[in-house]
């Protein structure tokens, strides 16, 4: 039986920043954010937006009725969780009106925790063919302003849905991971912004991908001939390419030059969002998919996820024919079209714009969020959320 990605939605918020103009407030080169970082724009996130609704906004898209009544596991990966108790996947079960005799789960790991969601859904489906499993990746990075990772920051979710059959990629066995205590990239309990050893952090990315990488070769006796593109969680867009360059003399000529021109087609998206954390992968995936015109049914897709702190996996999926019809595309160029550019100086007031840490009632004024779902306010220490759509 194969099981997969049957479908893939993806939501960012409306309001956007251009590299060129935050670095130019920040008294920096701009060809260091849009050629050395690799971003031409950070999406950023209203305080009516959070984890919860992005997930909710990303998977409105694509869910229809067969798949609310099928859905019986909801596995949500954030790290910008909204409770130490009650998962996100509760909140957005309940957002989107899904089956109720479902298991609702938050998964933390960094960046990694949505490729975990994907092996538990491909294990809850073999053993329950007729189920489908919702797998989110919903994030908001956050690092301050005018520090070192600002320019890597972003805010977005992706939500797939996996079953058997899928239409769009069919996930493999085969796939290597590997775990490491280190202190690269974290967010204590205490801070709304994360700590981060930059320069470590991109070493660690790069000698987690190595080491997935030669382990799968060994295990599987693949090589870099067998891929048709490779696909990377990508921070900022000139990380994944870092990695990629490591290992591209492994190949002929013509491979390297195929996995290069697949990997710019794969960050598209990716360089007008910035970084989304655990769903990241997922949006260059997304990217991949819509925006290439030479990939085809039983191509094979190589997906490295790297979570700091840190966990590694390289896997593998087959491309289903036909996949070009079960994808978004218009959807998602509307998204990108509807967005709304803000200066600098609304950025910051946006970003400092955050809900009371003391959880008292606040009521939100959404009347500039066009999102179906948001966050209308606190109220005993409730967040209330609103869906336009019921
Ligand atoms: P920095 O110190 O500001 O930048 O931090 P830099 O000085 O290293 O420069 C960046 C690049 O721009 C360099 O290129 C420069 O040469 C180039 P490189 O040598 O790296 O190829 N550059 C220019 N290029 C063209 N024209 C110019 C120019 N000037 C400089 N004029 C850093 C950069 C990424 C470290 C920082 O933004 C940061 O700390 N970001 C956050 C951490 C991060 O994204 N790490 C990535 C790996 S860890 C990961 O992926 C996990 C993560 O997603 C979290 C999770 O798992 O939850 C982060």
């Amino acid at each position: 039986m194969e099981i997969g990605i049957d479908k893939i939605g993806f939501y960012a918020p409306h309001y956007y920043v251009d590299m060129v103009k935050l670095a130019e407030a920040r008294g920096i080169d701009p060809d260091k954010f849009t050629i050395g970082i690799g971003q031409d724009e950070m999406a950023l996130a209203p305080v009516t937006q959070d984890a919860v609704t992005l997930a909710a906004n990303a998977a409105l898209q694509v869910l229809d009725e067969v798949d609310k009544e099928k859905i019986d596991l909801v596995l949500f990966g954030t790290e910008s969780g909204i409770d130490h108790s009650k998962s996100a996947a509760v909140y957005i079960h309940h957002l989107l009106g899904l089956n109720p005799y479902a298991r609702s789960i938050e998964l933390k790991q960094a960046c990694y925790s949505a490729t975990a969601g994907i092996q538990m859904a491909k294990g809850h489906i073999a053993l329950n063919p007729k189920s489908k499993v919702l797998v989110i990746g919903s994030d908001i990075a956050r690092y301050g302003l005018a520090t070192p990772g600002e320019s890597t920051q972003g805010a977005g979710a992706v939500a797939m849905v996996i079953s058997k059959d899928p239409k769009l990629l069919a996930i493999e066995n085969e796939s290597t991971y590997f775990t490491n205590d280190i202190m690269d990239f974290w967010r204590p309990l205490y801070s709304d912004t994360a700590c981060v050893d930059g320069k470590f952090s991109n070493e660690q990315y790069i000698h987690f991908f190595n080491t997935v990488w030669e382990k799968y070769k060994e295990q599987t006796g693949r090589s870099l001939e067998d891929f048709a593109a490779l696909c990377y969680h990508v921070p900022y867009t000139k990380m994944g390419w870092k990695a990629l360059r490591t290992i591209l003399e492994e190949g002929t000529e013509a491979c390297g030059e195929r996995l290069r021109a697949h990997y710019e087609t794969s960050i598209q998206y990716n360089r007008k969002v910035g970084n989304i954390y655990t769903g990241s992968l997922y949006l260059s995936l997304l990217s991949l998919l819509e925006k290439n015109d030479s990939l085809k049914g039983g191509d094979r897709i190589g997906l490295y996820s790297y979570g700091s702190g840190a966990v590694g996996e390289f896997f593998t999926g087959i491309l289903q024919h036909g996949y070009q019809q079960h994808l978004y595309v218009n959807q998602h160029e509307e998204l990108f079209k509807a967005r709304q550019e803000v200066s600098v100086e609304e950025y910051e007031e946006i970003f400092a714009d955050t809900l009371p840490a003391d959880g008292s009632t606040t009521s939100l004024d959404a009347a500039n969020d066009p999102a179906a779902v948001y966050l209308s306010g606190v109220e005993d220490h409730k967040r209330i959320y609103v869906n336009r759509n019921n």
